[in-house]
C-alpha cells in the first residue's frame, strides 16, 4: 500500500482528548476492556496473596509508577497559557518571516512563564530572574522565543552555565537553598564578576516582579533578522507588558503571597476575561552600526550582560500578544510544552553569541531527555504549517505523527517537494574569520558603567537602602569571610558607596577593588599590570 494504509484500518482519533468528560463513558482497563470497579483486586480467598493475572491492578500501578517525567533542570516551577499574536507594524524591509509580513496577520501562541532555579513545587515570589516563553504556530512552522525578564544575564561564557546554576541548586552535601547557606552563591558570583548587572539588577527593587502578568520580557540574545534580499540587520526583541504597571514585592512583604500566587492570578485573569496583553518590540542595528557601538561605546552585540540604549537604538512595535485562553490540561499543555531557541522560522537567525549558540544546542537535548525524541510531535508542540509537512524522521517512542507509507528516503517513485533555500548563506554568515581559539571572557571596566548608573541614577534613596538590606541579609548565610570581602571588592568597582555601606552593614572590610584580584572564571582585564593581567 504505497498510498497510504489499508482502508480497513481506522485508528483512534485524539483530536477530541481537552474536551473529555465524564458523559456516557465507561470503566475500562487501558486496553479498552469494560471492569466493573477500580478499587477492586484479585486475590486467593479474603486473606490470601494477590494474583499476577490482575491486569487491571498491574495496569493502575504501574502506570501510576511512571507518572513523573524529569522536571525541567531549571524554570522547574512555572505556568502559562494559550492565546494569540497579531502582528500590527509589519516590517518586510528587515525580515522575511511570513508572521511579520502583513499588519493584521495572526497565530495561536503559548506562553509559559517560571522562575529559575526553584523546583516545581518552589515559591512564585523567589528573589530569581523569571522565564518568559513563547511559541508563536506560524504558517511557516513554530517559532520559540525563550526569554527573561531581565534584559541581562549573569554569564557571557556558556561552559560557566551549569556551574552557575549548580550554586544555585541545593547543596550536594547539607541539601539546603542559598536561603539557608548562602556560601557557594557568593562564592561562584564572587569569581565571576561580569555577573555584577544581574546582581545589582536581583538584589534591587525588581528582583521579585509580583506575578507573571505584570511582567516585561527581553530576548537578552542579538538575533539576525534578514530580509528577502538577504540584507540583514541585528536584533534585540523586547515584550512590553500592556497591563499598565510592572509590579514587583519588597522582600518582606514577599513571604505574605502563596507559593503559587502568580500561577493562580494568571489563571483567574483569563477565567474573569481580564486577558492579559504585551507588545513585541525590536531594536535593530546594522552590521556597520554595531561594529561603531563597539568602537565607540564598548558595547558587544554578542555579549548579553550588556543593554543596548534605547536613546540610541529606539524599539519599534511589530506586534501584540494577548492570552485568552487557559489550559485544559495542566500537563499536557505545559508541562509537556518545550521551547527553544533553535526553533527558529525563515527570516531570523541566530547571531554569533556563544551563550545563544550553546543554548541551540541544550534546549532539544534536554526535551529530548525530558519528554523522548519524539517530543515535537506532541498535540502543544506540533506545528500547524500552512502546507502539509514532511520530513524522514520515523519511529522512535510514541510516534504518532509516523507519516503512513510515505517514503521514509528521499523517493525518486514518490518525491516530496523541498522549497528553494531563501537564505544567502554567504551573505548572511560569511563575514566570520579567524582559526580555532579557546575562549573566555575578560572583566573590562564597561562592564561595570551599566550597574554603576543603577545606583547612581535608578535608584532612589528606599532602593539603595533596600538593596544594602537585601545582599548583606543574604550574605548572613554565607560563612566564609573572604568570599564577601571578594564580593565587596566587586561592589567598589561599581560605586566606593555601595561597597562602604555593604562593610558597614556586614561588618566585614572588603577589598579595595579588583585590580588586584584573581579570580577562578575569568581573565581580568583590570590587573594593575599586563604581567598581573597575563598571568590569569
Ligand atoms: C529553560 C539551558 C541560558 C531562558 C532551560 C532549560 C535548559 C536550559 C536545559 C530546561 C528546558 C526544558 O526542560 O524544557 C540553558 C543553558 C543556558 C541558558 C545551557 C546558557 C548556556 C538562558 C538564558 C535565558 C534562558 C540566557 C534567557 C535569556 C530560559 C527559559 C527557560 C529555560 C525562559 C524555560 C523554558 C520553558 O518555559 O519551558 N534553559 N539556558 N536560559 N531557559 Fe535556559
Amino acid at each position: 500500500h504505497i498510498n497510504g494504509q489499508h482502508p480497513s484500518v481506522k485508528y483512534r482519533d485524539y483530536s477530541d482528548d481537552r474536551k473529555a468528560t465524564s458523559d456516557e463513558t465507561v470503566y475500562t482497563t487501558s486496553n479498552g476492556a469494560p471492569y466493573p470497579h477500580p478499587y477492586e483486586t484479585q486475590r486467593v480467598g479474603e486473606n490470601g496473596p494477590l494474583l499476577l493475572q490482575d491486569f487491571h491492578l498491574i495496569d493502575l500501578l504501574s502506570h501510576f509508577d511512571r507518572e513523573r517525567i524529569p522536571e525541567r533542570v531549571v524554570h522547574a516551577k512555572g505556568s502559562g497559557a494559550h492565546g494569540y499574536f497579531r502582528c500590527t507594524n509589519p516590517i518586510p524591509e528587515l525580515t522575511s518571516m511570513d508572521i511579520l509580513s502583513e499588519a493584521g496577520k495572526e497565530c495561536p501562541i503559548s506562553i509559559r512563564f517560571s522562575t529559575v532555579g526553584g523546583e516545581s513545587g518552589s515559591h512564585d515570589q523567589a528573589r530569581d530572574p523569571r522565564g518568559f516563553s513563547i511559541k508563536f504556530r506560524t504558517d511557516e512552522g513554530n517559532w520559540d522565543i525563550v526569554a527573561n525578564n531581565t534584559p541581562v544575564f549573569f554569564l557571557r561564557d556558556p561552559a560557566k552555565f551549569p556551574h552557575f546554576i549548580h550554586t544555585q541548586k541545593r547543596h550536594p552535601s547539607t541539601h539546603l537553598t542559598h536561603m539557608d547557606d548562602s556560601t557557594v552563591f557568593w562564592d561562584y558570583l564572587s569569581q565571576n564578576p561580569e555577573s555584577i548587572h544581574q546582581v545589582m539588577v536581583l538584589f534591587g527593587d525588581r528582583g521579585i516582579p509580583q506575578s507573571w502578568r505584570f511582567m516585561q520580557g527581553y530576548y537578552g540574545h542579538t538575533m539576525k533578522l534578514i530580509n528577502k534580499n538577504n540584507d540583514w540587520v541585528y536584533a534585540q526583541i523586547h515584550i512590553k507588558n500592556q497591563q499598565g504597571e510592572v509590579k514587583f514585592v519588597k522582600q518582606e512583604d514577599s513571604a505574605s503571597y502563596s507559593a503559587d500566587h502568580s500561577t493562580k492570578d494568571l489563571y483567574d485573569a483569563i477565567e474573569k476575561e481580564d486577558y492579559p496583553k504585551w507588545t513585541l518590540e525590536i531594536q535593530t542595528m546594522t552590521p556597520q552600526e554595531a561594529e561603531k557601538a563597539w568602537e565607540e561605546d564598548k558595547i558587544n552585540v554578542f555579549d548579553l550582560t550588556h543593554v543596548w540604549p534605547h536613546s540610541k537604538y529606539p524599539l519599534k512595535k511589530v506586534g501584540e500578544l494577548v492570552l485568552n485562553e487557559n489550559p485544559v490540561n495542566y500537563f499536557a499543555e505545559i508541562e509537556q510544552i518545550a521551547f527553544s531557541p533553535s526553533h527558529l522560522v525563515p527570516g531570523i537567525e541566530p547571531s554569533a553569541d556563544p551563550v545563544l549558540q550553546s543554548r541551540l544546542f541544550s534546549y532539544p537535548d534536554t526535551h529530548r531527555h525530558r519528554l523522548g525524541a519524539n517530543y515535537q510531535q506532541l498535540p502543544v508542540n506540533a506545528p500547524r504549517t500552512k502546507y502539509r509537512a514532511a520530513n524522514f524522521q520515523r519511529d522512535g517512542p510514541m510516534a504518532f505523527f509516523n507519516q503512513g507509507a510515505r517514503p521514509n528516503y528521499i523517493s525518486s517513485i514518490e518525491p516530496i517537494s523541498m522549497r528553494e533555500r531563501t537564505v544567502d548563506l554567504d551573505k548572511v554568515h560569511g563575514h566570520f574569520i579567524g582559526q580555532a581559539v579557546a575562549f573566555m571572557s575578560e572583566i573590562r571596566p564597561e562592564d561595570f558603567n551599566a550597574p554603576r548608573a543603577l545606583w547612581e541614577k535608578v535608584f532612589d534613596d528606599g532602593a539603595k537602602e533596600r538593596f544594602i538590606k537585601n545582599v548583606s541579609g543574604h550574605m548572613e548565610n554565607c560563612s566564609e569571610e573572604e568570599i564577601i570581602k571578594r564580593q565587596i571588592g566587586i561592589f567598589r568597582e561599581v560605586s566606593d558607596d555601595i561597597a562602604t555601606r555593604l562593610e558597614k552593614a556586614t561588618d566585614i572590610k572588603g577589598y579595595p577593588g579588583i585590580k588586584d584580584m584573581k579570580f577562578n572564571g575569568t581573565h581580568n582585564g583590570m590587573a594593575s599590570s599586563p604581567e598581573k593581567r597575563n598571568a590569569n
